[in-house]
């Protein structure tokens, strides 16, 4: 097979076959296909698209060009979420435990943060003595004991995705619902999914900025899960404010514990209980319960204890500490550096999310490059959100950093400069946003 024909036949815009979608894939992860040549067909995939069977194809040849999970000993379907990343994201510490309530049993292999979106397992990584990296051969008793395993991506899990990733990086060929599609569909497929519930975030503060464009990334993904014969369920959720009251990795977890114990914030709530209520039903666990009847019932669970139990085995399971009353011992404590008052009265008509997120690394919260260290302690709580009513010098947010932060005054005004201009306010009381925008299920597409 010769590659120049495989990108003429997309630059003319027609369809690959499977097997010229194989030889490609196998040519990635083999090195044997200059970057150039692929470079040429990921632009010729962003301009001319891939329908529905093409998609799943690359997502099936990426997933099976490393080393595939198997998680045949978890009894029943395992069910795994995707969320693609937002400021304040902190669901999945919150899902899981929820969702093993109920039984349901996961392995969730997550990334650390880069860029102004954070990461899973830094978020973790900030309870001391969490091990972030267990043992493979430990899951399957990790999973008879407690029903959970969180763990870093290894790099032997679709590797001809990293290939392609880090090409499209530079070449301006992320931006493609193909792409983005099967990159992520091959990752969860590999990691051994059965079925999978994604959290499309939409905003200024996602990879999606539209919804018109978060919708047709669902609809690609549940297309192709549908295909690939993994029943996949995706949630639209509002990234234009930051989710919760909290961005960065010490405040984060603790607005987790503080969420169980009954005291979170109704957004984050709502985005939880959603997700839960697709995956408990996927694994066939729901006991019964439908629609609301269901949300309400994890609802309830969330905030009654039951998570909470589920999450403090997890955390010791994987070597967290707890303190004597039960609360998780960080790695840090979080100092208030700065508070950020309304600029005037009114209401908080919109908060831009991107600069609350580049904010949010500037202290210190994330990373510019995969190999900058973070500050564990540092963020930004918010006290006020998008419809709250302001008056001019009310805290708005404060700016947080660890207790080994060498963070200069300069940078803090900096930033404190740069949140202050992330927030706008209107006479008018704008309309609260709704957290859950959207739920795509196989059936309706
Ligand atoms: N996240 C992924 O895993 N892949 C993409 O292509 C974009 C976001």
């Amino acid at each position: 097979m010769n590659f120049v024909d495989i990108i003429t036949e997309k630059r003319y815009g027609r369809k690959l076959s499977d097997e010229q979608i194989a030889f490609w894939i196998k040519g990635v992860t083999e090195g044997s296909i200059p970057d150039y040549q692929v470079s040429a067909l990921l632009m010729a995939i962003v301009l001319n698209g891939m329908d529905e069977r093409e998609m799943t194809t690359l997502t099936m040849e990426m997933a099976a060009s490393g080393k595939q999970n198997d998680l045949s000993y978890i009894d029943g379907i395992a069910v795994d979420k995707h969320s693609t990343g937002g400021v304040g994201d902190k669901v999945t510490p919150l899902l899981l435990p929820l969702c093993a309530s109920y039984g349901v049993k996961s392995v969730k292999l997550s990334g650390r943060g880069l860029g102004f979106t954070g990461g899973t397992i830094d978020k973790f990584e900030s309870i001391q003595g969490f091990d972030v990296y267990p043992d493979v051969d430990s899951y399957p008793q990790r999973i008879a004991d407690v029903g959970m395993v969180i763990s870093g991506q290894t790099p032997d899990l679709a590797p001809a995705d990293k290939v392609l990733y880090a090409l499209r990086d530079v070449t301006g060929t992320v931006d493609s619902i193909p792409l983005i599609a099967s990159s992520i569909m091959s990752k969860k497929i590999a990691g051994g999914a059965g079925a999978i519930v994604l959290d499309v975030t939409c905003g200024s503060g996602a990879f999606m900025q539209t919804y018109d464009w978060a919708e047709e990334l669902a609809r690609a993904m549940i297309r192709i899960g549908k295909l690939a014969g993994r029943p996949t369920v995706a949630l639209v959720t509002d990234m234009d404010q930051p989710l919760g009251y909290t961005c960065g990795n010490i405040l984060e977890m603790q607005e987790v514990y503080e969420t169980f114990r009954g005291q979170g914030s109704s957004d984050v709530i709502e985005v939880v209980c959603n997700l839960a209520a697709e995956m408990v039903t996927l694994a066939g666990m729901n006991n019964g319960l439908e629609g609301d009847d269901l949300l309400l019932d994890c609802a309830r669970r969330l905030t009654d204890g039951r998570a909470l139990e589920q999450y403090r085995k997890l955390l010791l399971s994987q070597g967290g500490c707890l303190k004597e009353n039960g609360a998780p011992l960080y790695v840090d404590v979080p100092h208030e550096a700065l508070r950020v008052t309304a600029a005037r009265d009114g209401y908080i008509s919109s908060i831009k999310t991107d600069t609350i997120g580049q904010a949010s690394v500037m202290l210190g919260a994330g990373r510019k490059t995969k190999t900058d260290s973070i500050d564990y302690g540092a963020g930004i709580c918010f006290y006020k959100k998008v419809g709250d009513r302001v008056k001019r010098g009310d805290v708005i947010c404060s700016l947080c950093h660890g207790s080994r932060s060498q963070i200069s005054e300069d940078t803090l005004f900096d930033v404190m400069e740069m949140v202050s201009g992330a927030y706008s306010y209107s006479d008018k009381e704008p309309r609260k946003h709704k957290a859950v925008l959207g739920i795509y299920r196989s059936d309706d597409i």
